[in-house]
């Protein structure tokens, strides 16, 4: 193909496939850039992943070509390609993000799992609550998945929630998932059958020193000086708004679980704990259920 006169300096000819030739080769030091150069095409194209692959043949625009050369050179400097698409598919389902909210992680799809489990065991409990939504993937799961759920969403960052409220409307299900910006669940009265949480838990010394915090919200991420600060007023206050017969689930740090027990015996009068491990073997989940 011949080079094109308006073409900027440093980029390929304007087709698909040179540029995907092009980008795997800048991109050849970076964990799964291959695929990265791919997904980043069929954004800036809006078409799909497959598509980019049978149309080598395809044109790019000069307009085109820029954000293409943006986006690369932001994935080299280590953004998230989530944020650089504006999307992450979670338990099956697209969401929708944006660096105010942390991108939705796979090891969270376990709580989802457990949480959808154990609705279904207990058709009569459909009252729940989501502390520390983010993008909503964990609400918006629940109620996709269970029609006749009823879940109040909280965060405290009002940008997390307007990001929620968006996956909760696109997905159809905002008429029955609740958003609210919110500490904890201080502006929510009631008593709730299911409360999920994955609120930050890392400890705030830890923090700076993870590739995480350069792009992710320190909102999402800082646990406070124990990792638990939020978590440890979660379970504290739990006996105020937890059902009888309700289910506590929170993710944890692999460290946590044993912490986190001793709180929870404290804290609830009977109560039945379990740790649920991930993929990797570590501890992720604790599940407290409130026999009394
Ligand atoms: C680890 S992120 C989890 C987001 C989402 N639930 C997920 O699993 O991807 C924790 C979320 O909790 C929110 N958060 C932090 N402290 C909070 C608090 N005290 N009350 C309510 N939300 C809080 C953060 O803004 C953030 O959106």
């Amino acid at each position: 193909m011949k080079p094109n006169a308006c073409q900027p300096m440093n980029l390929p000819s304007p087709e698909a496939g040179e540029w995907l030739k092009f980008a795997r080769q800048r991109l050849h030091n970076i964990e799964d850039g291959g695929l990265a150069a791919q997904v980043i095409l069929a954004h800036v194209l809006g078409k799909s992943r497959e598509f980019v692959l049978a149309h080598p043949e395809y044109r790019l625009e000069n307009d085109q070509q820029a954000q293409l050369e943006r986006l690369l050179t932001r994935f080299e400097q280590g953004e998230p390609l989530a944020y650089l698409t504006g999307k992450r598919e979670f338990f099956g389902l697209t969401f929708g993000v944006s660096p105010a909210v942390l991108i939705p992680r796979p090891e969270t799809e376990i709580l989802v799992e457990k949480a959808l489990d154990w609705l279904k065991r207990h058709p009569q409990r459909r009252l729940a609550a989501d502390v520390g939504t983010g993008s909503g993937c964990i609400a918006a799961s629940l109620a996709y998945h269970v029609p006749d759920l009823r879940c109040v969403a909280v965060d405290r960052s009002w940008q997390a929630i307007q990001i929620a409220r968006r996956n909760f409307e696109r997905l159809g299900v905002l008429g029955r998932v609740f958003p609210l910006t919110t500490n904890l669940l201080d502006a929510v009265g009631g008593v709730f059958d299911l409360v999920c949480a994955n609120l930050p838990y890392i400890p705030t010394a830890e923090l700076a020193r993870l590739a995480v915090s350069r792009f992710e919200p320190q909102l999402a991420l800082d646990g406070g000086w124990s990792g638990l600060d939020w978590i440890a007023v979660l379970i504290k206050d739990s006996a105020r708004w937890l059902a009888k017969g309700g289910l506590l689930l929170l993710e944890i740090e692999s460290g946590q679980a044993e912490e986190v027990t001793q709180l929870a015996y404290q804290s609830l009068p009977a109560v039945k704990i379990e740790i649920i491990h991930d993929l990797h073997g570590l501890p992720r989940l604790v599940w407290l259920e409130r026999t009394q």
